[in-house]
């Protein structure tokens, strides 16, 4: 946490283009006009209340919200089934025939799933689940690659009003342990493996090994996936094809109040144990479906969407199963890896379903742009007319690369803000009507009140910058963390007060009042009492024309108070020289001025980052003070630690 007394962040990079809508989009885009805003602000309850009332409800509401900060009640009354709005609705719409999922695996094998069959296998596996005794309130665990029984498993839960936890199949089994403990969930879902890269991760190997170091779970489902072999114990484990066999298809929906607990999803903290966000029933899904139709400006009947996430993740919850379903979007879902088994499988993908949409995170666009515009190039991909971006900032040189690549220069990208305690998209241009600048974030979603603050928690004018707040309770927002009220208000409701809700990222408005994320508070570097974001260094950097990805890190620094230590991976037929570190951080001098200019460069051919594709700062910045590092288990990439640290120690060796 910076002191209370430092300068407000510097505003160093300024960006000049603007994407209008191209007036063909804009025309036929649900929403072409900008009074929507102001709409939308004269009655905010009037807003959701819009966006909940086109849901199926069993009982109304009595109260659209009720404030008691920091404690929201969205819909308070008001009954009704998160898989009956998602599934059943549209079946009765007479839409059973559409295709709610394209499915296709990374060895290639595919499956299409109608609404009706998506029905089907819900009710038969919310039957087996009530049959080995799961009830209504139950957590369920979830450890499932991406195949479709996983959002089946989810609505499943739905249906019958358990509470789903859903653990990255990437995530090792002691991650698993936790969660299970934290939920003190009973039951677990699980497959005998997964598709990686050509690999199979035997996940039951690693949910036995989690089993056998808790005592929690009595009743394990198993999904075959790649059909090995696996140990089942008796009793306890059971095939998914077994326990659903026979089952009726038939499962009545449980009426669920709007407030109770539709999942608990871990996040990560930066220190101590996971936190159980937990989101409920009513608020979360109005306003998943809400910002799923109007930020990707879905036509259910036409469009073909692709949220290139994993379920592991909140993005996967929200904009994956829950938004996509309650709209009846026909999506795509991928099981595997985008470099397998070529570099050019997502723009095959595309081209294969031709895909309307397209939402994917920063850290793949980078790795698009450093694979080589050629391989987009290779594939039909005029099927997209519009883009989305989540989970980190964006660099503009990605956001222009990726709307030139893979927009053909004209499909609008939506760069969207929010966090899994927010649960929906918070900040984010209207696709239809936001001139957008490559690598800001825009304006607040319709209803949402997002107001950038000083360290005393005022406002900043345009030009300023600061930390991110959120000054209005949200339908979506996370209600508590689960089994820890005390963190909840500690971490997010205590820092500007009782109802001013601390995103933990900083921001700053340009001239126009437009927001640009700069990233976690803890990423922000004081250069000589400057405070500089470390993403508007990176942006810098990735402007170059030979860098692919970059980090940057403040160390310490006996003149400067902290200088900045960059790491840089360059793409495809760059070669790295002492020439090339100088021109570097010439070319940050120059582009965002000489307080940025990095103090060293280091070339690496990857960087350490979490499984979510999140570059880990704070241990890149532990290998710039020389520091011993901690556990790096969690990382996708723990070999490149090692690389890396040999090369800063020896690079330091020959400073001296
Ligand atoms: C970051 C992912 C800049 C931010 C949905 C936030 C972003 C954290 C953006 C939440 C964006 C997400 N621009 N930064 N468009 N989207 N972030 O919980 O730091 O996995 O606090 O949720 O990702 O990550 P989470």
């Amino acid at each position: 946490m910076p002191s209370s007394s430092g300068p407000a962040i510097e505003n160093l990079y300024s960006e000049q283009r603007t994407f209008p809508p191209p007036a063909d989009f804009a025309e036929r885009a649900t929403i072409g006009d900008p009074a929507v805003y102001d709409e939308a602000e004269q009655d905010v309850e009037a807003w959701w209340a819009s966006h909940a009332g086109a849901l199926r409800w069993t009982k109304p509401w009595d109260t659209i919200c009720q404030w008691d900060p920091p404690f929201a009640r969205w819909f308070d009354g008001g009954q009704l089934n998160v898989s009956d709005n998602c599934v059943d609705r549209h079946i009765d719409d007479g839409h059973g025939s559409q295709v709610a999922y394209y499915w296709e695996g990374e060895p290639g094998d595919t499956r299409e799933i109608t609404y009706h069959q998506l029905r089907d296998e819900v009710c038969r596996f919310a039957n087996a689940l009530k049959d080995l005794g799961v009830a209504k309130g139950d957590r369920v665990n979830i450890y499932l690659p991406m195949i479709p029984e996983l959002p089946v498993a989810m609505l499943a839960c739905a249906r019958i009003g358990a509470i789903h936890s859903v653990v990255f199949a990437g995530f090792s089994s002691q991650s698993l342990v936790d969660r299970i403990e934290d939920a003190d969930a009973h039951v677990l879902i699980t497959a005998d493996g997964a598709y990686r890269k050509g690999n199979v991760v035997p996940l039951k190997e690693s949910a036995d090994r989690a089993m056998s170091s808790t005592d929690k779970v009595t009743t394990c489902v198993v999904v075959r996936r790649t059909g090995d072999d696996v140990e089942m114990t008796e009793g306890r484990d059971h095939f998914y094809d077994d326990v659903v066999d026979g089952q009726s298809a038939e499962c009545p929906p449980e009426p669920m109040d709007a407030e109770d607990v539709l999942y608990i999803l871990y996040t990560s903290g930066t220190t101590g144990k996971p936190k159980g966000i937990v989101h409920t029933t009513g608020g979360y899904l109005t306003q998943v479906a809400a910002t799923h139709r109007l930020v990707f400006d879905l036509k259910p009947d036409t469009d073909v969407y692709w949220c290139a996430a994993d379920i592991g993740w909140v993005t996967g919850h929200s904009y994956i199963v829950y938004g996509p379903l309650a709209n009846r979007a026909t999506s795509i879902m991928y099981e595997g890896a985008p470099d397998h088994p070529g570099k050019d499988r997502f723009w095959e993908i595309v081209d294969r379903y031709k895909a309307t949409i397209l939402y994917t995170a920063p850290t793949a666009i980078r790795a698009f742009m450093k694979w080589g515009a050629e391989l987009p190039a290779k594939h039909d991909l005029s099927s997209l007319r519009l883009l989305g971006t989540v989970g980190e900032p964006i660099n503009p040189e990605a956001w222009m690369w990726y709307h030139e690549h893979i927009g053909g220069g004209t499909a609008p990208v939506v760069d969207t803000w929010w966090q899994t305690e927010t649960g929906a998209i918070m900040i984010t241009p209207l696709p239809g009507v936001t001139a957008s600048k490559p690598g800001s974030a825009m304006t607040a979603f319709p209803g949402i009140r997002a107001v950038v603050v000083d360290e005393q928690g005022e406002a900043v004018a345009p030009g300023g910058g600061g930390y991110l707040t959120l000054q209005r309770p949200w339908p979506a927002m996370l209600r508590t963390i689960w089994g820890d009220e005390e963190r909840y208000r500690d971490t997010y409701w205590s820092r500007f007060g009782p109802d001013i809700y601390f995103a933990g990222d900083g921001a700053k408005l340009d001239d126009d009042g437009h927001v640009w994320l700069l990233g976690r508070v803890d990423d922000v570097m004081n250069i000589s009492g400057h405070r500089i974001s470390t993403t508007e260094v990176e942006s810098a950097l990735v402007d170059h024309p030979k860098v692919a990805e970059a980090a940057v890190t403040g160390r310490a620094d006996e003149m400067t108070g902290q200088a900045i230590a960059a790491f840089v991976t360059l793409r495809s037929g760059e070669d790295p020289s002492d020439e090339l570190a100088a021109q570097l951080r010439e070319h940050v001098a120059e582009r965002i001025g000489k307080i940025a200019r990095p103090a060293n460069v280091l070339f690496t051919e990857d960087l350490p980052k979490t499984r979510s594709g999140k570059i880990m700062r704070r241990l890149l910045k532990d290998i710039a003070e020389g520091r011993e590092l901690g556990d790096v288990t969690t990382l996708a990439n723990a070999d490149i630690v090692d690389e890396i640290k040999t090369r800063s120690d020896s690079a330091k060796a020959e400073e001296q």
